[in-house]
């Protein structure tokens, strides 16, 4: 039936049942990489075995004996290549991906199955073809000079990608900085190391380059990340106001960690600016081009909220009367805005021109950037903000429950009236939703309009009842805690207005 005597052979009864093995093999390979959940097994090899074989059944029988040879002796290195392989995979790949949950370093693969390989292939060769590769190697000693010289600088690298694997400076995933560039390690291979940059470029680095530098691995001993920003600040700001905005700024941001606790203080005392730096910790160093954005872009929104101006040099100090000629002019002009806008408020609508023109000038102007937090639940407060401009979101949060919103208002809404007449901590945590402008009236003036317009108190009485109602309903999903606590409130709310 063959002219090959290797033992499989046996067992296959003729060149149909091979032709139908070889078949399901090749369906299994194109099945197992098209569904995930089958395992990608290594048939290749077996596929090839099983092509040799077949091909040498459809051949006649009276072939020339070194041409049945060199078939056997094909089909013999196929078919051990492929139990090498396939063992391999079964056993060890396997056994690290379910034990230790990683995938095998694909240079300690590659390296043990080349040398299994050329062993094998060492081997069959001389069972079985009478062909003596080492004695071949050994007795040319020039071709062992060439091959040598020739592969210096790839054996370098070898070498030093084996030594990257064996001492695991980095790993897969992991963030790290070579000279100039910073990238996420995505591939150690045989002789480079690839890394893709914030920019989505690659960056292929020779192995041994890598052993004879120095390294940055952002993602070593912990993913744990520190940053730190600079700015300038004017000096007529003391220091502490600063870093106390910088650190409210801090606690904003959600991706910074709360421990180790961020730091802000002075940094050097520059020609124009006291220089502040802020140094705080995050997860994952991929997130850093993004966070680092953010966090300035909150600074930039808490300076000009508290008054703190970043000074810069030399136009700062020739303009600056023509720049607070500008600032006055911006004021009076918001201010007039503000004035038209209280009118448009329906609960102030009873109030005199006078009332609205002292509000109008006491008041204060705040801006806010996208998803900062104006006012945060559970903190004290009391003051009331009317949305001049852009949008607001309202969240609540019970226990360890993520927020619910509650409600966006729009200009001309106002919010925090409640902490203000109760003087119960914040029941909810309103958000700037895009840029946004608001009034904040403090409670001693909002005393003297409620003073000389006793009537407005119902209607915000009302207002204060359904939207506490309203967020109780949302909050109440989650715990009794919060029922109990809403109850408290309107007893507070019903003595302060007498209902
Ligand atoms: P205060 O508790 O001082 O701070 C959070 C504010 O969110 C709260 O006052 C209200 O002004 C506002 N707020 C709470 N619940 C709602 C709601 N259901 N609809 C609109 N605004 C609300």
């Amino acid at each position: 039936m063959t002219n090959s005597n290797f033992p499989l052979d046996y067992f296959l009864l003729n060149h149909w049942f091979l032709a139908l093995l070889l078949i399901v093999t090749i369906v299994y390979q194109i099945a197992a990489k098209k569904i995930q959940r089958l395992p990608q097994i290594p048939f290749k090899f077996l596929i090839l075995y099983f092509v040799i074989q077949l091909i040498h059944f459809m051949l006649p029988n009276d072939l020339d004996p070194p041409v049945n040879l060199w078939f056997g002796v094909a089909a013999a290195i196929a078919l051990s290549c492929a139990i090498i392989r396939i063992v391999f995979y079964l056993t060890v790949e396997m056994w690290y991906r379910v034990r230790l949950r990683a995938k095998l370093p694909k240079i300690t693969r590659d390296l043990f199955l080349i040398i299994s390989y050329a062993v094998m292939i060492f081997v069959v060769l001389r069972t079985k073809g009478g062909v003596n590769l080492v004695g071949l190697i050994t007795t040319s000693a020039v071709l062992t000079a060439v091959i040598g010289l020739a592969a210096q600088n790839v054996l370098g690298n070898l070498f030093a990608g084996i030594s990257i694997q064996l001492s695991q400076p980095f790993k897969i995933g992991d963030w790290i900085q070579y000279g100039e560039h910073t990238g996420k390690v995505i591939n150690v291979g045989w002789e480079t190391t690839r890394l893709k940059t914030f920019d989505d470029e690659m960056i292929i680095i020779p192995n041994l380059d890598i052993s004879k530098s120095v390294l940055k691995n952002h993602s070593l001993p912990t993913p744990r990340h520190a940053m730190k920003i600079e700015v300038g600040a004017d000096y007529s700001i003391a220091p502490g106001k600063v870093c106390d905005v910088l650190h409210g700024v801090c606690r904003e941001e959600p991706r910074i960690l709360e421990t180790p606790a961020p730091v802000a203080r002075v940094k050097n005392y520059s020609d124009f600016a006291i220089t502040y730096v802020v140094r705080f910790f995050y997860e994952d160093f991929g997130n850093d081009p993004d966070l680092r954005a953010s966090v300035m872009d909150k600074i930039w929104y808490a300076f000009r909220r508290n008054d703190i101006k970043i000074p810069y040099p030399i136009r700062d100090v020739r303009h600056s009367h023509i720049e607070r000629k500008f600032e006055c002019a911006e004021n009076a002009r918001l201010r007039k805005e503000a004035l038209s806008k209280l009118g448009s408020v329906p609960i102030l609508k009873p109030l005199s021109s006078e009332s609205k023109d002292i509000l109008a000038n006491h008041l204060s102007i705040e801006a806010y950037g996208r998803n900062e937090i104006i006012v945060k639940q559970g903190e004290p407060g009391d003051s009331l903000y009317i949305i001049h401009r852009g949008a607001c979101d309202v969240e609540v949060s019970s226990g360890n429950a993520p927020a619910s919103k509650v409600a966006t208002l729009l200009p001309p809404a106002f919010f925090g009236e409640m902490s203000l007449l109760t003087g119960e901590p914040r029941s909810a945590t309103v958000k700037a939703n895009c840029d946004t402008i608001v009034f904040a009236i403090n409670k001693a003036l909002f005393r003297d309009v409620l003073v000389a317009h006793p009537e407005i108190s119902e209607t915000l009485a009302e207002i204060v009842m359904i939207r506490h109602s309203e967020t109780a309903e949302i909050a109440s999903q989650h715990t009794d805690e919060y029922r109990n606590r809403a109850s408290k409130l309107i007893g507070k709310i019903r003595t302060f207005f007498g209902v």
